[in-house]
């Protein structure tokens, strides 16, 4: 099955992407030729997802390593060192984004003993392009597992965008849908608008739209009636980091719909790569939340929407806890609850 989008590619000494601030309205690439610009990208939301951010960062820190073989191993060793940590600052939120450069620092200490600029950046990008190769396969993977939740006719709802714009190809959360369409099955997806980027109304609706997919709209306070009425049969969401007791932040907003969820007993499913799991912290309350600029609140489009002088909070993300989640599907299966034990069971 191929993927139903292709948002970054390593072109050899660059990077393409597709510029999804642009969507739905334009179809335009970007082409990123050092740490700093992929930085950028990540910054300014260019691309944006947890599994899609930790990719390019890894191919960030592979175009700054063919940038630097022929300096001296000390030389080329502190700049990438540098490049990675300038990476980890732009979305603190994402844990894929930590996993892929926590990989590349491997590799670069692996290859300190031999001094060796160049086998180090041959290294790294066949590394960065391993990261890419393994999130298509777990994709494709949890979209297998996480069909078999989909029955025919069924109604689903899912919050931002978990599909292939915010990974290499396949999605998370869309992954399923994704494989249900293959197999011909009927089916209709909820897309929450996602305020305030609109992640869902410009970017989930676009790449369902363009698989052929019956999509809806829907305002984000509008999803509990949908809810409430027994419009919705499941919901799937993504996540930019699972802690180990199965606490997951994701955008905000994810909160609110698995606690609707929960009230109008409509199963709630998170769907994540293992590398999102950050088995390191226990309670979701440690993830740190991203806090964005209130701009993105006062204006739509470069229009401002809000009063002059009264100020808007910007938190990127929310944290929903274990106990409103019925499943995680990850690559390794679908995990049920109790999470800390069950999880534990799958950390590599
Ligand atoms: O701020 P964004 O657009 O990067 O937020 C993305 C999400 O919250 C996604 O749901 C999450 O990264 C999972 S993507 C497969």
């Amino acid at each position: 099955m191929e993927p139903p989008v292709k948002p970054i590619e390593w072109l050899g000494d660059r990077i393409r992407i597709i510029d999804q601030r642009c969507l739905p309205l334009k179809e335009c690439d970007l082409t990123l030729e050092t740490a700093a610009d992929v930085a950028g990208a990540i910054k300014g939301m260019a691309l944006r997802g947890a599994p899609l951010i930790g990719i390019a960062a890894a191919m960030a820190v592979a175009v700054e390593a063919r940038h630097w073989t022929s300096s001296t191993w000390d030389e080329f060793e502190a700049r990438l060192l540098a490049a990675i940590e300038m990476l980890s600052a732009t979305r603190p939120t994402a844990g894929n984004l930590f996993w892929a450069l926590d990989r590349s620092r491997k590799v670069l200490e692996s290859h300190k003993p031999g001094g060796s600029p160049e086998a180090a950046s041959s290294a790294l990008i066949a590394d960065a392009i391993a990261i890419y190769s393994e999130d298509l396969e777990t994709g494709l993977r949890m979209g297998r597992i996480g069909v078999d939740l989909i029955r025919e006719g069924s109604t689903l709802l899912t919050h931002c965008n978990a599909g292939g714009l915010a990974t290499s190809g396949f999605g998370t959360a869309l992954a399923p849908m994704y494989v249900a369409h293959q197999r011909g099955m009927n089916f209709k997806v909820y897309a929450d608008e996602t305020r305030p980027l609109l992640q869902g109304a410009r970017l989930t609706a676009w790449e369902l739209k363009r698989a052929g997919i019956d999509v809806t709209v829907i305002c984000d306070s509008a999803c509990h009636l949908m809810m409430s009425r027994g419009a919705v049969d499941m919901v799937f969401v993504g996540s930019d980091r699972i802690t180990s007791s199965g606490d997951f932040a994701n955008k905000i907003g994810t909160y609110g719909v698995a606690i609707s969820a929960r009230a109008a007993g409509v199963p709630f499913y998170v769907v994540a790569p293992v590398s999102t799991i950050d088995f390191d912290l226990e309670k979701g309350e440690d993830i740190p939340i991203e806090e964005r600029d209130s701009a993105e609140v006062t204006e739509i489009s470069g229009v401002k929407v809000t009063p002059r002088g009264v100020p808007a909070y910007n938190p990127a993300f929310d944290v929903t806890p274990a106990e409103l989640v019925s499943g995680i599907i990850t690559e390794k299966g679908l995990i049920r609850p109790p999470y800390p034990e069950n999880l534990a069971g799958i950390r590599p």
